[in-house]
């Protein structure tokens, strides 16, 4: 809560911080120990030639040529703060290095101008934020290839298992969703990015959609939007994951277990039953299958040879076709 505060603080003053130093003209030369002043970005060129170079071609380069965003023939300084002390010592100490200060202040500086993309909503609650994972720790703002842009599915699937090691293993699972990093996947590999916003949204972990009404599953998987006449009820309320582990899983069809009676019994049991007329009853389990059902026999032994539209029906309330 304090924190968020700062940080919405953060996001107040510093564009009046900003547009301040925004009038270097008309203050007078720096005495020796004063505040540092803007000079401009050919001044930095003097030294980093190379820096400046490359800057031409990225996409902060605008800043450099458009009066309207105010930082006009001094972008270098947008980031790296007023560079008069530093292009006279040459020293480290002197100027900003966003990368070196502590993310929330790497982040702030960043969150000048980006703080109102719709991309960027859920970036105060994510994980990443919370964890300290600043915007530089994905973003290289001076390599050539920038990552959002380039290379696309590999480079960002990459990016996000140097990091998330375990969801990489669940991707190598023999059932899953082809990653575009791993050998195994063809022409429909995926990225992390296809499921998730890497700056946070609003809805529980990070996804680009609401926990129960999947459009993100969705969006592939079209035949399981419905309206269905007769909706399977975790659908909904519970959505995708609740019988599906989406990062891969040892068990066919990426279901959370290893057959598929056993996923059905998680809910339509006496056992589950009786629980949820005690302690949790929740609403969120079915009905027991009727009694002719012989649970034990094989003939039972794969619900969804009988129950075969399993996420939805357009005629039949038991799913059966
Ligand atoms: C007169 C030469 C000179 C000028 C002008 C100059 N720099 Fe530097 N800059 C250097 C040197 C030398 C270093 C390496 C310092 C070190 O490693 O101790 C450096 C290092 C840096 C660093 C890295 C700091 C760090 O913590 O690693 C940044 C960022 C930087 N300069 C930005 C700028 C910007 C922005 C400007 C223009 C406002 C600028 N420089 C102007 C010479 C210059
Ligand atoms: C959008 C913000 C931004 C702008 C604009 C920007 N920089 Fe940087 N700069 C960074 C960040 C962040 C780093 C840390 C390394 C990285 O992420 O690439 C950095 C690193 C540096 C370094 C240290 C390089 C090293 O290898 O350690 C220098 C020097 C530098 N910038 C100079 C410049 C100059 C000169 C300009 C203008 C031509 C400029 N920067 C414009 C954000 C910026
Ligand atoms: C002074 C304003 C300003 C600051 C500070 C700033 N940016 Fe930007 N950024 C821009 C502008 C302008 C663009 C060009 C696209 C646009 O017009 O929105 C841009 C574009 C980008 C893009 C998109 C690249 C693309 O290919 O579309 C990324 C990523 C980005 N910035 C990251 C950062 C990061 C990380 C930082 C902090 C180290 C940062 N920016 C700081 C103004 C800024
Ligand atoms: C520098 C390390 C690092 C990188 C790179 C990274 N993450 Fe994370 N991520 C974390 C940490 C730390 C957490 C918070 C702890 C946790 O939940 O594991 C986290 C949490 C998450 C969460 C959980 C949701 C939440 O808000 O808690 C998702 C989803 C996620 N990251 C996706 C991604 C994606 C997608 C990428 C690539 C675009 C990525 N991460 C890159 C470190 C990283
Ligand atoms: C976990 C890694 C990660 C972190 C942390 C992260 N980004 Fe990004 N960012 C990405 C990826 C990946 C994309 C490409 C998204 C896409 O194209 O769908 C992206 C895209 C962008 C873009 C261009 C698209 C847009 O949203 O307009 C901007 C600007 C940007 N990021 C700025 C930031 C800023 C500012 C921060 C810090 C507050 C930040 N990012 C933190 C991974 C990250
Ligand atoms: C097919 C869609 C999909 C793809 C692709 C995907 N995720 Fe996820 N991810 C999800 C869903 C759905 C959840 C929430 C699971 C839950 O509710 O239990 C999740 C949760 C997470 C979490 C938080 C909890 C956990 O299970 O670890 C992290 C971290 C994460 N994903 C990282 C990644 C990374 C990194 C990639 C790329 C390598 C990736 N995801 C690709 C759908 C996806
Ligand atoms: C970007 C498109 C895309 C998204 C988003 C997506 N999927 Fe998939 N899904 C696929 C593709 C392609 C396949 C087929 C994979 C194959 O043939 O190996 C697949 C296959 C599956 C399978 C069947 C696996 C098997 O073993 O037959 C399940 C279950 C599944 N997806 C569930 C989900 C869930 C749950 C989500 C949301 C968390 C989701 N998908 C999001 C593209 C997607
Ligand atoms: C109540 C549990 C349950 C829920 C909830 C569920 N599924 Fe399934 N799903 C299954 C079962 C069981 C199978 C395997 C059917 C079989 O045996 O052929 C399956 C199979 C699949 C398949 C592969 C076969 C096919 O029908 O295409 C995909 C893709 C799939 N589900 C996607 C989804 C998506 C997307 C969601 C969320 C919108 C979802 N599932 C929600 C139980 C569920
Ligand atoms: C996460 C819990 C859950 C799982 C797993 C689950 N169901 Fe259901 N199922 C429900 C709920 C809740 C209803 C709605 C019950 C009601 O409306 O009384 C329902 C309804 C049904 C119905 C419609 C008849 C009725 O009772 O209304 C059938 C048939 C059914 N499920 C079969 C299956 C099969 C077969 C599986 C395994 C593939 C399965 N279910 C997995 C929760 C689940
Ligand atoms: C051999 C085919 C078959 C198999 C296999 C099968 N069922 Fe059924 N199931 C049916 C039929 C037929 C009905 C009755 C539908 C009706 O009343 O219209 C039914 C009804 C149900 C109902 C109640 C539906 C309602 O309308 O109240 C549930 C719950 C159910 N089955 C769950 C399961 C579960 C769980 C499994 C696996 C352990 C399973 N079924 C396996 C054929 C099958």
């Amino acid at each position: 809560m304090l924190r968020n505060l700062v940080l919405i603080l953060g996001f107040v003053l510093t564009p009046l911080v900003a547009q301040e130093a925004a009038k270097p003209a008309a203050e007078p030369p720096p005495a020796p120990d004063a505040k540092p002043t803007y000079v401009n970005s050919e001044t930095c060129q003097a030294c980093h030639e190379d820096i400046f170079k490359a800057f031409a071609k990225n996409p902060h380069y605008r800043l450099e040529t458009d009066k309207k965003r105010k930082w006009e023939q001094k972008a270098c300084e947008s980031c790296h703060g007023p560079g008069s002390k530093h292009s006279e010592s040459m020293a480290a100490a002197d100027i900003i290095q966003p990368t070196k200060l502590a993310p929330s202040q790497a982040d702030k500086t960043c969150l000048t101008c980006h703080r109102n993309q719709p991309t960027h909503v859920g970036r105060i609650d994510s994980g990443h934020a919370r964890s300290a994972i600043a915007c530089t720790s994905c973003h290289s703002v001076h390599k050539p290839k920038e990552l959002a842009r380039n290379g696309r599915n590999a480079a960002v699937n990459q990016q996000c298992t140097s990091c998330h090691v375990n969801t990489l293993a669940s991707f190598q699972k023999p059932h899953a969703h082809p990653l575009s990093t791993l050998p195994s996947a063809g022409n429909n590999a995926m990225s992390c990015l296809d499921c998730h916003n890497p700056h946070g949204s609003a809805p529980k972990a990070n996804l680009k959609f609401a926990s129960a009404n999947e459009p993100g599953c969705l969006k592939c998987h079209a035949d399981k939007r419905g309206p269905f006449a007769f909706e399977h009820a975790p659908m909904r309320t519970e959505g995708c994951s609740s019988c599906h582990e989406p990062h891969g899983s040892t068990n066919p069809r990426m279901l959370t277990r290893p057959e598929v009676r056993l996923q059905c019994l998680e809910c339509h049991s006496n056992i589950a039953s009786q629980q949820a007329t005690g302690a949790a009853a929740g609403g969120t389990l079915g009905g027991i299958p009727p009694a002719f059902h012989d649970i034990r026999s094989p003939r039972y032994a794969n619900c969804t040879t009988c129950h075969m539209k399993i996420h939805g029906s357009h005629v039949n309330r038991a799913f059966l076709r």
